[in-house]
């Protein structure tokens, strides 16, 4: 069914699907309704979140999350098809998009294929992405951040045979961390933007919630665990670090593993970024207490964010994340394998607009944040927004800096990329390594990322994963297509 023509050339970037199986491997239900959760003691919290259910499959491909607003989490391996019946039960029009995955346009989750409550929306597709930590989330446009912020989202694990020859700590020691910021009120409400300003700078709340619910104390043992961490916040920047000053040991990103284990002593996590930790417990008593923080920085979001921001949790606050005690003293396994996985790099000499990168200036206009002075319109695409299938192409994003200047975690939908990159910003360490789909522009920044454009032909999105910015429009379509005279032009040109 796939067209292979260009993805024939593609190595070992995306499999082959050679006829995906006729039938779906994993058939699943996917409802998002409103629900009740005792998050704190008196009254209950409403959410809306997402229940999962297999209908046709390995009922362990999706798990509940205990106590969470979250969806359940999908396990699924690389070439499986999976076929998903979305079911809208919220009182507002929506639809999902599996934030990462190579999928076709119509599967892509595209705010123009929103149903309204009480519809359904099918997908079906085939798992071509790396083994990889990547997560499902609404797209309606306007209101992803509520959707969001209201408990709708979850993780979306895939595996593949060359993560399991490493034998990576798995089961109960593959432990999931979804990182997001919420503000309660004082009878448990959840509270959202309450003003423009924080629509505008983005919304922080008042605490750290992991995994969907309040308790943030982790039991471990003394032994090797695979943290994936997901940055689900609306808009908060994360500088993750050991609190006992270790260093953290970083198996994977956005797009799966590594080549080999990266060590560093902190690193940035913007919206919707990932990391895959490797820690170790191993060197640690019984009772011993060992936590995740974010440290220090400076947000760079200037006097606007002072004016938004009214968290008790100041952007660039140093805060406790997550704290682990160890209940039980273990000799297992204290080192990440030497190799961990094999990983291309897109060569930059390859790329159509090698010497004429696209460039998307991010800027602030008048309270608006927009992408080359654009913002989202459901079909329009700009001349500078369209690609051919099957090129390599360098795109340059620009964030100006000055007096009204935020960061921005840009996203691009349908792929992965890679860093290449990236001049003029407060140099923090950022991920920038292997394969991603999000990457953080820090004010005054200009980050070049590489990317191919493969198998699927239509339209996808590019914009800021700070939901209130991508809310307010800062988002905008690029077309794939085939050969046209434009191209052909361009082409000529570099070529
Ligand atoms: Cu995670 Cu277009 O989004
Ligand atoms: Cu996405
Ligand atoms: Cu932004």
């Amino acid at each position: 069914m796939a067209a292979l023509g260009a993805a024939a050339a593609s190595g070992t970037f995306w499999p082959q699907s050679s006829g995906a199986a006729s039938q779906p491997d994993l058939e699943a239900v996917l409802t998002a309704a409103p629900d009740k959760m005792p998050l704190f003691p008196g009254q209950l919290t409403g959410v809306w979140r997402y229940k999962g259910e297999v209908v046709k499959g390995d009922s362990a491909q999706l798990r509940d999350m205990p106590d969470s607003w979250l969806g359940p989490v999908f396990r699924v391996r690389r070439g499986q098809r999976v076929r998903i019946r979305f079911k809208n039960r919220i009182p507002q029009e929506s639809i999902i998009h599996w934030h990462g995955l190579h999928v076709p346009p119509e599967d892509d989750g595209h705010p123009r294929l929103t149903v309204p409550g009480g519809e359904d929306y099918v997908y079906d597709f085939t798992i071509a992405n790396r083994a990889g930590t990547y997560w499902y989330h609404p797209h309606p446009h306007g209101l992803t951040g509520n959707q969001v912020y209201g408990g709708m989202a979850g993780l979306f694990l895939i595996s593949d045979q060359e993560e399991q020859a490493l034998d990576l700590p798995a089961g109960e020691y593959d432990l999931p961390l979804v990182i997001q910021d919420r503000t309660f009120a004082a009878d448990n409400r959840l509270v959202y933007v309450q003003n423009p300003m924080q629509r505008m700078t983005g919304f922080l709340g008042d605490r750290a919630m992991i995994n969907g619910r309040a308790g943030n104390e982790y039991f471990v043992k003394g032994r090797s665990y695979r943290l994936r961490i997901l940055n689900a916040s609306n808009s908060r920047l994360l500088r993750l670090g050991w609190s006992d000053g270790r260093n953290l040991q970083i198996l994977g990103t956005d797009g799966g593993l590594l080549d080999k284990t990266l060590v560093v002593p902190d690193i940035m996590l913007g919206p919707a970024e990932r990391i895959d930790l490797w820690a170790d417990f191993a060197d640690m008593q019984k009772g011993a207490k060992v936590s995740l923080q974010s440290l220090p920085f400076n947000p760079g979001s200037g006097p606007m964010g002072m004016m938004g921001n009214t968290s008790r949790l100041p952007a660039g606050s140093q805060y406790e994340l997550v704290r682990f005690q160890v209940t039980e003293e273990e000799k297992g396994e204290t080192k990440p394998p030497e190799r961990l996985a094999s990983l291309e790099r897109l060569d930059p000499e390859q790329a159509v607009n090698r010497d004429n990168p696209r460039r998307f200036f991010l800027e602030m206009n008048h309270m608006q944040p927009t992408i080359n002075g654009r913002t989202f319109n459901m079909s329009e695409v700009a001349p500078d927004e369209m690609v051919r299938l099957g090129t390599t192409e360098i795109w340059e994003f620009v964030n100006s800096g000055g007096m009204m200047a935020m960061p921005h975690p840009m996203h691009i939908h349908g792929l992965s990329f890679q860093v290449i990159g990236r001049f003029g910003g407060p140099g923090y360490r950022f991920l920038d390594k292997g394969w991603k789909d999000s990457v953080l522009v820090m004010p005054g920044e200009r980050v070049v990322v590489i990317m191919r454009f493969l198998d699927h032909k239509g339209l996808y999105l590019y914009h800021c994963h700070n939901l209130e910015h991508e809310d307010l429009g800062m988002m905008r379509n690029y077309l794939v297509s085939s050969l046209s005279l434009r191209d052909k032009r361009t082409t000529a040109q570099t070529g």
